[in-house]
Formats: structure tokens, sequence, C-alpha cells
């Protein structure tokens, strides 16, 4: 793969935010492209790691055609990980997941681990190791993409993945997710820290108008979310920015190492916070015990995809939850100021998503999983899931 090679990039204390890098040529082999602005990642070197890639696949509620277009657009090397949030009952919308899936893996052979968010055992297995944090007060598994995500993670640690990339099921074209999984790896290799992270942006993300498809540059929420990510950077540093453009970024990765010492937040506020963390932590030396990521620093990668974001329309509804939740995580940071905070407040009345007086969603946070006894987790899971199937080749 030939990219932009990474030239700019902002500093806050330990974190490295490069600048987008767009793709130039989705596939290359090893040779030297002999220009110094292109960095060549070979194809050999980028499925050479693909099998230490587990890809998350989080899904609710999804059409059966779209999930099936994801699972065969992932590389095969890379394992596969489907937490369900789906219907269980009128109709049994899980059931056809796995029906689906089992079919897939008889074509297939690949190796993949499904497990139902709302499983009793899975709750249990939280229970028992001490992360209830994740569980509501009836002690079940809480609904919500971020809690799928850790669910997610926790079994990319139990096959013993280096990395871990989230792929949304919702999307209709089977080729982009194909792209997305080998952006991640052409990331990781570029990176030289241990801790990296590669979050995705969109060269186009088409809507359907009236006069056929509308190749928008950008969604209404990652524009305002962007906005004001940088102003929150710019207040950190002293200097303003216009370097992030992933702040709400579903499609992206990290190495194991970064994503087992980050708290997470739950629902949509999750990808915004990540970065807002990494920011109030390692933006500042000293603040975290692991001195070894001071030293390493983390380096965030965004690499614009050539392919175009197309997924399912979910409604003004949930535009509205996702820019409430994201800007949240942005106000309730402790390193906003009173301006940037009365600025926020300011743009979500303008939308009319927020009344005088009242504040956007504290973003609720779930402690890292570095604490988590896996492998007892793990034998909790095994003894008492009904719904967790592990298909090995
Ligand atoms: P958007 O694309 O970020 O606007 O949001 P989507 O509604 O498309 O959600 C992103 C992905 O998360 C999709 O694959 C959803 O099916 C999935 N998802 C949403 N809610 C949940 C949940 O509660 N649990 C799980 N496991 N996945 C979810
Ligand atoms: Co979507």
């Amino acid at each position: 793969m030939l990219l932009e090679a990474p030239v700019y990039k902002e500093l806050l204390g330990a974190v490295e935010i490069f600048e987008v890098q767009k793709v130039i040529k989705l596939d290359s082999e090893t040779k030297d492209v002999g220009s110094f602005t292109v960095t060549n990642v070979p194809r050999e070197d980028i499925y050479r790691i693909l099998e230490d890639i587990a890809i998350v696949v989080p899904m609710k509620n999804e059409k059966l055609q779209l999930i099936d277009g994801v699972l065969k657009a992932i590389p095969h090397q890379c394992p596969i990980i489907i937490v369900s949030n789906s219907k269980r009952e009128g109709p049994n919308l899980f059931k056809q997941e796995v029906d689906l899936i089992k079919h897939f893996y008889n074509l297939t052979r690949s190796r993949i681990v499904v497990v139902h968010q709302k499983d009793p055992g899975l709750a249990k297995a939280f229970e028992e190791v001490g992360y209830t944090e994740i569980l509501d007060q009836k002690g079940n598994v809480r609904s919500g993409k971020g809690e799928g995500m850790i669910v997610g993670i926790l079994l990319s640690k139990v096959i013993g993945a280096k990395y871990v990339g989230f792929v949304d099921a919702d999307n209709y074209i089977p080729g982009s997710v194909n792209e997305y999984v080998k952006d991640y790896a052409a990331g990781f290799l570029m990176s030289e820290s241990e801790y990296a992270m590669v979050r995705l942006s969109w060269r186009h993300k088409p809507k359907v108008t009236t006069k056929g498809l509308y190749f928008r540059k950008w969604g209404r929420v990652s524009e305002i979310t962007n906005r004001y990510m940088n102003a929150l950077f710019g207040v950190a540093t002293n200097f303003e920015t216009s370097i992030i453009s992933t702040g709400n970024a579903g499609e992206h990765a990290m190495t194991l190492k970064l994503a087992e010492i980050m708290p997470f937040s739950t629902g949509y506020s999750i990808e915004p916070f990540e970065l807002v963390y990494l920011f109030e932590t390692f933006g500042r030396w000293g603040k975290d015990s692991h001195s070894e990521v001071y030293d390493e620093g983390i380096e965030v990668f965004q690499i614009e995809t050539l392919n175009p974001h197309l997924h399912e329309d979910k409604g003004q509804e949930h535009v509205r939850d996702m820019i409430l939740s994201s800007l949240g995580t942005i106000y309730h940071s402790e390193i906003a100021t009173e301006s940037l905070k009365n600025r926020i407040l300011k743009e979500l009345r303008l939308h009319g998503l927020l009344k005088e007086g009242e504040e956007p969603p504290k973003p609720k946070v779930m402690p890292p999983i570095e604490g988590v006894d896996v492998k007892k987790w793990m034998s909790i899971l095994e003894d008492e899931a009904e719904t967790l199937l592990r298909f090995e080749v």
C-alpha cells in the first residue's frame, strides 16, 4: 500500500497525533517507490501481520445481507470476534446470525468466536472477576456498542491477538471493509511504538439524494466532534490545531498493549473518549503509573481510506445522541476550559439538543481491563455461557 508519508504530527506530552495520511495506492509490492513523500507498506508485510489482528464486529439488529458481506470481506487470516446484542425473541435475529455464521464457517473455515452480550454466563464471568462496571443494576451486561467492544477486546486477549481492530456490521460495501483491515495493518507497520492506534477517516460518505448519490466529505457528527476535539487539544497545548479528523472514528484499531491500559466509556461515546483520555492522561508526564508508555510514546495514526463509507442510516435521533454524547466527553474533560465549555453549550443549544441550564451527559467510564484475570473470565464463560461459539480451523 502506498500512503502519504507521516510527515507532520502534533505532540501533547507522550501522545503523538499524525496528520491524516491518504491512501495513494491500495496494493503495492516490495519495491522502493523512490519518493520521500510517499510511504510504501508492501503487501507482503501487511499479509504477514494480519493473523495477529483480531477483528471485532459489534452488531445489534443489522441486516443479514450486510453482516454476510462484512464477514466475507475480512481478510482470511484475521480471527473474527462477533459480539451481538441482537434481539432473541420475536423474531430471533441472533439465531439467524448464528446460522449465517455457521454457514460462513463451513464454507471458509475462518477462525471465529461469537457471543451474545446478554448471555447470563457472560455477566457471571464479569461478576466473578470483579469487573462489575460493565453490568447494569439487574446484573446483566449493559447494552451499548462500547460494552460490546470491551467484550471483544477481552476475547482478543484470550486468543492471543497482538492487535484489535473494530469493524461495524452495517457496512454496504464489502470491499471497503477489506481495505479498512489492511489500513489498520499499514498503520501498525508504520508505528514505532508498542502503544499505537489507527483511526480511519473517509474520503467520502455518500448520501442518497433525489439527484442520486452525493459524495459528502464529512458527516455532520464528525464535523462537530472534530471541531471541539481540536479545540480541546488546542487549550491543552496553547496552539490551535486542525489535526484531528477522526474524533468519532468507529472504524479503528489499536495494539492490545494500549487497549489493556485504557479505560473505555459506554455506548457511542467510546471513540471520542479514547482521545480525550489519552490527552488527559498521557498529555502530561507522570499522571499514569505505566511509566514505559511515557518512554515509548503513544502514536495515533489517521488514515483516509480510498473506499467510500456507506452504512445504514439510523435516523435523526441517533445523530442527536451521537453529537450529545461526543461533545459530553469533551465538555466533561478536566482539560476543558470554561470558555470551551461555554462554546459547547452554545453549540448544543443552537442545534436544539440542550435547554438553558442543562449540561451534556457525562461519560460513564469502565476501568482498564488489565486488572481482569482473563483466564478465569474465559473459563467461567466457557462453562456458563449458552451462546459462546468457537470455530477453529
Ligand atoms: P454509527 O455507524 O457509529 O453511526 O453507529 P451504528 O448504529 O451503525 O453502530 C455501529 C456498530 O455497533 C454497528 O455494527 C451496530 O450494529 C453496533 N452496535 C450498536 N449498538 C450495539 C450494542 O449495544 N452492542 C453491540 N454488540 N453492538 C452494537
Ligand atoms: Co453505522
